[in-house]
């Protein structure tokens, strides 16, 4: 078993948060790698229409993993490897019409399902071609309005969906509308675990999130773990819009929004008038992209209540996050505690981090 990053103690009470060189250490961040590659990750680009392509570079400065998007004449979507089997050439640079692909150095060809179809010059080539000569194919999975896939998934989709399902199922996800004038892509000066550690406390939302506290009734705010994330529901004040939830839902009662973290990376966000997502990309041991999208059932609740002003909530967190990197590079700062009722999320979140990594110690 690989040596853990960090010792961690399974209790809350007890445990100390990560020392700062998991936040900055470039063979940290090397290493970190790994459990990006065998998660889940959201799609971010359109599926392609009918016979067309799509390139796409999933999670750049990270994995940095080549992929193509294509959908066949018959209307089925595939996520295949961009990476020519041949000798390892981009197959597409560009989205594109397409029947079918052709790779740029040696002419070979391919399917819109990444079945090899030609390879010019390997007349008396022996034992070919083999179903390695194919471009691999990776799962590609929806869960409402979203698609999924994996470079080696340590966990079956259907488990990954569970959660979603549980605590937003019921939900008018058939009429959400994709709303790309509202997507956002913010670079952030900091560590992809730091933006996830602050996304998953509240405690503080009362000093950082100063409109917020207007839209949410904190004395209710409540907050659940999943087995790959965790789940947190914003309570409305009296009068304020509320999610229209089928009659014994788990969030309860004026539900003014469901904050759902899913490990490692995403975060969804549901209101009265739709979904918010936030997928946090690691772009560096001390860097990230926050790429935000939207989906809107109704748009005439988008500037209502804790779903309103998500702009300047942002800007404060990033301004949080950003002041927390330096401050763990110090030479003073060693490890922090957690807060038991607020920041068990955050616990929770190291501690599939370690798992992830294989390394899910009990030393602490
Ligand atoms: S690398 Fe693609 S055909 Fe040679
Ligand atoms: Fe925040």
């Amino acid at each position: 078993m690989p040596e853990p990053p960090f010792s961690h103690d399974p209790d809350v009470h007890r445990a100390e948060t990560p020392p700062g060189s998991f936040y900055s250490d470039p063979a940290a961040y090397a290493a970190q790698a790994a459990l990006f590659a065998r998660s889940w990750q959201l799609v971010t680009p359109p599926l392609p229409q009918r016979e067309h392509a799509t390139p796409w570079t999933l999670l750049p400065a990270c994995l940095d993993e080549p992929l193509l998007l294509t959908r066949d004449a018959g209307g089925v979507a595939r996520c295949l490897s961009n990476v020519c089997t041949h000798r390892g050439a981009q197959v597409l640079h560009e989205a594109c019409a397409a029947k079918a692909l052709r790779c740029g150095y040696h002419g070979r060809r391919f399917g819109l399902d990444g079945c090899l179809k030609g390879a010019p010059g390997f007349e008396g080539a022996l034992d070919f071609p083999r179903p390695s000569d194919d471009l691999p194919a990776l799962p590609l999975e929806a869960w409402g309005p979203l698609s999924f896939t994996s470079v080696d998934p340590a966990q079956p989709f259907a488990t990954f969906r569970e959660p979603l399902d549980h605590w937003l199922g019921g939900l008018p996800w058939e009429r959400a509308q994709r709303a790309p004038e509202a997507d956002r892509d913010y670079p952030v000066a900091a560590h992809w675990a730091l933006y996830v550690e602050n996304y998953l406390e509240g405690l503080h939302i009362p000093y950082v999130h100063q409109g917020l506290v207007q839209a949410l009734d904190f004395g209710s705010y409540r907050y659940a773990s999943t087995p790959s994330g965790t789940i947190q529901i914003g309570v409305a004040p009296e009068g304020d819009p509320t999610l229209a939830l089928p009659a014994g839902h788990p969030a309860g009662e004026r539900v003014a929004a469901i904050y759902v973290w899913c490990f490692p990376n995403l975060m969804l966000n549901v209101y009265p008038w739709g979904l918010s997502l936030n997928l946090v990309e690691p772009s560096g041991p001390s860097s990230s992209r926050i790429r935000y999208q939207r989906w809107v059932w109704a748009p005439e609740l988008q500037d209502q209540g804790a779903g309103g002003d998500l702009e300047r909530v942002e800007y404060e967190d990033q301004a949080v996050v950003e002041a927390v990197q330096r401050g763990i590079g110090s030479r003073l700062y060693r490890r922090g505690r957690y807060a038991p009722a607020h920041e068990a999320g955050t616990h929770h979140f190291h501690r599939l981090v370690l798992a992830a990594l294989g390394a899910n110690d009990k030393q602490a």
